[in-house]
């Protein structure tokens, strides 16, 4: 298998993936060029990044995949909306870890997501996630699923992680780039990571929801993600044994503004930890920074 390449990469049943890994790969090499030349950086919001490289991508993919199904509709971060009356609909994130990208931090990726929404369906219901394909240019990884086939990674079959017990589990979050004042997840952070071997927040919630699809991670958690996040990371999660839902274990939205992935065996546990902090329980206490700067005043006179 060569870098770049897409033979050997994509199981022979898959039809929608297999274009649209082509696609990602070829936005995937696009990225890569702009990061190795370097960008500059311009403000969506207060620190919502974007760069011409987004741009790029979503151009690019947008064009490829109106070529390829001109039938189908387009939902993209940085503004493409086409269709969206269409029975199939792409979610499509063209650079998943903008601020990584932005500051040379080696972790984005192209993130495409295909729902299935026959004509019955109700404007604000999910249709079915039908195909996902992750594509991380810098370590040359192409995550694909379909549904009810698998998800893959290069041409291996995917499973989650078989971790049964937060105290062994490896976790991800992320924090929003929007309205970050009133988000609370910095004490759900603090928490998860106390009675966890750790929490990770890589910059990519894309490939943090790849990420638990291939045991990398055994659940992720993030408020406030939008469909082109999620789509196409939900349906490999699924796919590779995992679940999806809100963090009362009602079912995962594409609009559910929070998504809580686990390998299956630690669901029960993390909702059960949700439910418990939503209600104030079980509060691990840690020292203010005055408090702790009190005591070291203390020890060091
Ligand atoms: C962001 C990343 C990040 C997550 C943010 C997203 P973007 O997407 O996925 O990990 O924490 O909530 O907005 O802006 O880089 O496409
Ligand atoms: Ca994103
Ligand atoms: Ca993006």
């Amino acid at each position: 298998m060569s870098a770049g390449s897409l033979a050997g990469r994509v199981p022979e049943q898959f039809t929608l993936s297999k274009t649209a890994s082509e696609i990602a790969l070829e936005a995937g090499a696009l990225l890569r060029g702009y990061f190795e030349r370097g960008v500059a950086t311009e403000y969506k919001g207060d620190v919502d990044l974007v760069t011409e490289a987004d741009r790029a991508s979503e151009k690019l993919i947008v064009e490829r995949l109106s070529t390829a199904f001109p039938s189908h509709g387009i939902f993209g971060e940085e503004g493409a909306r086409r269709g969206l009356d269409a029975e199939y609909r792409w979610y499509v994130d063209p650079l998943d870890g903008t601020t990584n990208f932005a500051h040379g931090f080696p972790v984005f990726c192209v993130s495409m997501g295909l729902e299935r929404r026959p004509s019955c369906t109700a404007a604000d219901a999910d249709g079915e996630l039908v195909a996902g394909v992750i594509y991380d240019p810098l370590r040359d990884e192409l995550f694909t699923a379909e549904k009810g086939q698998g998800a893959w990674l290069n041409g291996r079959k995917l499973r989650v992680s078989r971790t049964d017990t937060l105290s062994e589990a490896l976790l991800a979050t992320g924090f929003p780039s929007r309205k970050r004042h009133v988000s609370p997840n910095i004490h759900f952070y603090h928490e998860f990571t106390l009675r966890s071997h750790g929490v990770r927040r890589a910059g990519s919630a894309a490939l943090d929801l790849a990420y638990t699809a291939c045991g990398r991670t055994d659940g992720f958690w993030e408020f406030h993600l939008n469909p082109w996040d999620t789509a196409a990371g939900a349906l490999l999660v699924v796919e590779a044994g995992g679940t999806m839902s809100r963090f009362d274990g009602t079912p995962f939205q594409l609009n559910s503004n929070e998504v809580l992935a686990t390998n299956g065996l630690l669901r029960e546990e993390l909702l059960s930890m949700f439910a418990d902090l939503f209600a104030g329980r079980d509060l691990q206490p840690i020292p203010t920074p005055s408090e702790f700067g009190a005591e070291r005043a203390r020890r060091q006179s």
